[in-house]
């Protein structure tokens, strides 16, 4: 390893805070924008094979799988391993559209704050019709609802809380999905809540919107970023996790209306910090702590409920303060204090990562210059530092790694820094927020392959490399 001069290194101090896949952060403080400062630094690069960065289109399965709690097989929803495609492969949208729809689910975070913002300073009152909810996810897990127990697929989101699924009779309509719709006529367990429960009050929180009533049925309805939507009945059944993780009373939407990005899918898990999240509701046995690996989109991860998850890292998890914001109670905050990349050190500082413009350009301008070699190539919206890599077999790219608060540095896989928009092009996987106010957001690009803990009644947030492949 050869010790490099760097003649004009970045750096940047960031005391603001940013957040993990539907994290936000109350950038008060600001940022500091330093810089100049000569460094030495050894000079940092991933030698890769340019294939390597494409999605794979056959279906690789993780080796790993030994791990204690509730674990569920964790697949991409558009990739080669998720059986909703076998025969479907014509709803995967491209690259334009996935891109087009993670902007809408980010515009969605930075409104949810800002009204919240203007509600502060106004003392109380409710939105009348905007959801607190984010947008829909990309990976899928199954799970068992009713008795007897069908099993049906359902994306999962820790940026929203409430879970529903599409149901029988579709009383306004179903969009097309994959696995027969859930029928709570056919199940012994599935009962309505009434409009008068405590239960049916605790929905505004879970979906931003105040309760319905039909004859006296408690009705719930969520909106997505996306202007995605469920609307249905509040009842109560038993979910399947595993053959041992059955949990009777559960609440969830029965969808009788529902429209949107879903993807085949059966509906969506929330697993936020909310009090109706699937995580909450099943706290009594496994406390607040849950943990998944996001595989690439040709392999498959986990998500696990309870202490177990993440195993397969043991000690090599780095955990960070997990934290709070009074305006967003149901989102999972931390700080990201800085971002290092080969030869450039910027201190202290949703599908694609989010930065602050000024965190973002110094970002930018390191990683530019140590892909000088490499023909850039026109950007597609979001985008601004593209590469025209068809003419290499394999490529050497600066290493990244986030430095996260309780001075953690967790280094970036390959494919969480070139994101790949076809054969030949490729961008660096970050976008520049438009104002310094705006949350900054870690993306599930970036996370990919990591395992990544939330233990929620401890505190913190934990990361190693390596979770899944
Ligand atoms: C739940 O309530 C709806 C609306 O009142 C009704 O149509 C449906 O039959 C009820 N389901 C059960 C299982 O009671
Ligand atoms: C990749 O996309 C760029 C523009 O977004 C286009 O110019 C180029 O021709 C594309 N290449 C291939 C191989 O499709």
């Amino acid at each position: 390893m050869m010790a490099t001069p760097i003649a004009s290194s970045i750096s940047i101090s960031f005391f603001s805070c940013v957040s993990l896949f539907l994290l936000l952060c109350s950038s008060k403080n600001g940022y500091a924008l330093g810089g100049g400062e000569r460094k030495t630094l050894q000079s940092n690069f991933h030698s890769v094979q340019v294939n390597s960065l494409l999605p794979a289109s056959v279906c690789t399965s993780s080796t790993k799988d030994k791990r204690n709690g509730a674990s569920l097989k964790v697949v991409h929803k558009y990739g080669p391993c998720s059986h909703l495609h076998e025969h479907n492969t014509e709803n995967a949208p491209t690259v334009t559209e996935v891109l087009r729809r993670d902007q809408s689910r980010v515009n969605s975070i930075q409104s949810r704050l800002r009204q919240n913002r203007v509600k502060e300073s106004k003392a109380t009152t409710i939105p009348a019709n905007s959801g607190k909810s984010l947008g829909t996810g990309n990976y899928i897990v199954r799970i068992g609802l009713g008795t007897p127990k069908k099993d049906f697929t359902l994306v999962f989101d820790t940026g929203s809380d409430f879970t529903w699924t599409q149901c029988r009779p579709c009383l306004g309509s179903c969009y097309q999905q994959q696995e027969p719709i859930y029928d709570p006529s056919l199940s012994s367990t599935y009962t309505n809540i009434t409009c008068s429960s405590q239960q049916c009050s605790q929905l505004s929180s879970a979906t931003g919107f105040p309760p319905r009533c039909f004859t006296n049925t408690c009705v719930y309805g969520v909106r997505y970023g996306d202007s995605s939507f469920s609307e249905g009945f509040f009842g109560s059944e038993t979910i399947t996790l595993t053959p041992s993780d059955v949990f009777p009373n559960f609440l969830f939407g029965c969808g009788e209306n529902n429209n949107g990005l879903f993807g085949g899918t059966a509906g969506l898990i929330g697993l936020g910090r909310d009090p109706l999240s699937l995580v909450s509701q099943i706290s009594s046995k496994y406390g607040n702590y849950f943990s998944y690996c996001l595989p690439s989109t040709s392999s498959s991860g986990y998500l696990t409920f309870g202490k177990g998850g993440g195993s397969s890292a043991g000690s090599s998890l780095k955990f960070t303060p997990l934290l709070s914001n009074s305006k967003a109670p149901s989102l999972y905050f931390f700080d990201i204090i800085g971002i290092k990349t080969a030869g450039s050190i910027i201190d202290s500082g949703t599908v694609i990562t989010r930065l602050p413009p000024a965190a973002y350009d110094a970002l930018k301008t390191a990683f530019r210059d140590q892909m000088k070699q490499y023909p850039m190539a026109p950007a597609p919206r979001l985008f601004d530092t593209c590469y025209d890599l068809s003419k290499y077999n394999s490529v050497k790219i600066p290493q990244i790694s986030f430095l996260f608060g309780g001075n953690i540095e967790l280094p970036l896989d390959t494919k969480g820094i070139l994101y790949p928009i076809n054969g030949s092009q490729f961008c660096l996987a970050f976008a520049r927020n438009m104002a310094a106010s705006d949350l900054a957001i870690f993306g599930n690009v970036q996370q990919q392959t990591l395992d990544v803990v939330y233990d929620v009644a401890g505190g913190k947030l934990g990361f190693a490399s390596g979770g899944c492949s």
